[in-house]
């Protein structure tokens, strides 16, 4: 189904939502930009034709990775349900940024046999990082410059490293954030329990960790130059046989360096602290 289609098949709501986008104006409000919006599973969003067009590429994902499809709009919708249950932050963010930053975090999940995505040497969140900065680049627009494109690849690159971003822009922090909503455990105090109750309904989890185990593992197989010394790594070593070691790039080369160190070194003092 085109995403027009499916447009026109749910309630639009006609209000604009005030967001940030550097360059336009939102009234009452220097840095913010009116933005249309409309609702997937009752949930207000920000409906720009990037953001359409985001929606309807990962509609390729479909046939054989429903679970990924449901993700990615799960994701960007808990993001926008957080947003919306506080105005202030959601004054904050440039939504569009964050539409696509979440929509197109795992592009490189992809396991179509001519995925555009797949490198056989980058580790996953870079592959969807470079196809979600690609994806905007194409699209020739005026507003987004190189600091927009930088955070969609920065939350998207970071989307598994929620514990590094202390001090990082709020719109990678964000990205992120939505992502880890995913997550399993108790429900997050940011998002209304009935916008819980929504999103879950209409995209479903009911095979999120199958899917996510088998992605995962296929990476391992299609490209474990690009999953070495990642998470994925354990993957690999469990499932694919002949995988070989795991990586463990930065002790080999530490732990070795420190032999040769005290060869070339032999009269330099070191005192351990330990
Ligand atoms: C709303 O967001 C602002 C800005 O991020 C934050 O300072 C505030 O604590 C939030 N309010 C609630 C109730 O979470
Ligand atoms: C963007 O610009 C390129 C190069 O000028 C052009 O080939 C392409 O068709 C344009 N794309 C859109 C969506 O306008
Ligand atoms: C999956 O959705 C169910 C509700 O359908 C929810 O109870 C559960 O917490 C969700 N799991 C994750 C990992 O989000
Ligand atoms: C994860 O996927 C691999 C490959 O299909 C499979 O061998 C393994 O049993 C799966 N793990 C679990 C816990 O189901
Ligand atoms: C280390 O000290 C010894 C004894 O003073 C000296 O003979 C040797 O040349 C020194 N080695 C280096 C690499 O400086």
């Amino acid at each position: 189904m085109k995403f027009q289609t499916l447009i026109s098949s749910l309630a639009v709501a006609t209000a604009a939502t005030c967001g940030r986008i550097p360059s336009k104006s939102c009234s009452g409000s220097s840095t913010g930009a009116a933005l249309p919006t409309t609702k997937l599973a009752n949930i207000e969003v920000v409906n720009t034709q990037l953001v359409q067009d985001a929606l309807e590429l990962i509609e390729v994902l479909k046939p054989i990775q429903p679970y990924l499809y449901n993700h990615l709009v799960r994701s960007w919708l808990y993001g926008a349900a957080a947003f919306n249950n506080n105005e202030t932050l959601k004054a904050s963010i440039d939504l569009e940024a964050h539409a696509i930053g979440t929509l197109l975090h795992d592009l490189g999940w992809d396991m179509r046999e001519n995925s555009p995505w797949h490198s056989s040497d980058r580790p996953f969140e870079v592959d969807s990082a470079l196809g979600a900065v690609e994806f905007i680049k194409e699209h020739n627009l005026s507003d987004w410059d190189a600091t927009r494109l930088e955070k969609v690849y920065d939350g998207i690159t970071l989307q598994g490293m929620g514990t590094y971003l202390a001090g990082k822009n709020i719109d990678s922090v964000w990205m992120v954030q939505s992502v880890e909503f995913e997550f399993p455990g108790p429900r997050d105090p940011r998002i209304r329990d009935e916008d819980y109750d929504s999103i879950q309904a209409e995209y479903p989890n009911d095979t999120v960790f199958r899917g996510t185990n088998e992605t995962f593992t296929w990476l391992a197989i299609s490209k474990p130059d690009g999953t070495r010394n990642t998470f994925v790594d354990y993957f690999g070593t469990a499932y694919v046989p002949g995988y070989g070691e795991q990586g463990h790039l930065a002790f080999d080369l530490i732990t070795a360096g420190v032999a040769d160190e005290i060869k070339n070194y032999p009269n330099s003092t070191f005192q351990s602290n330990l």
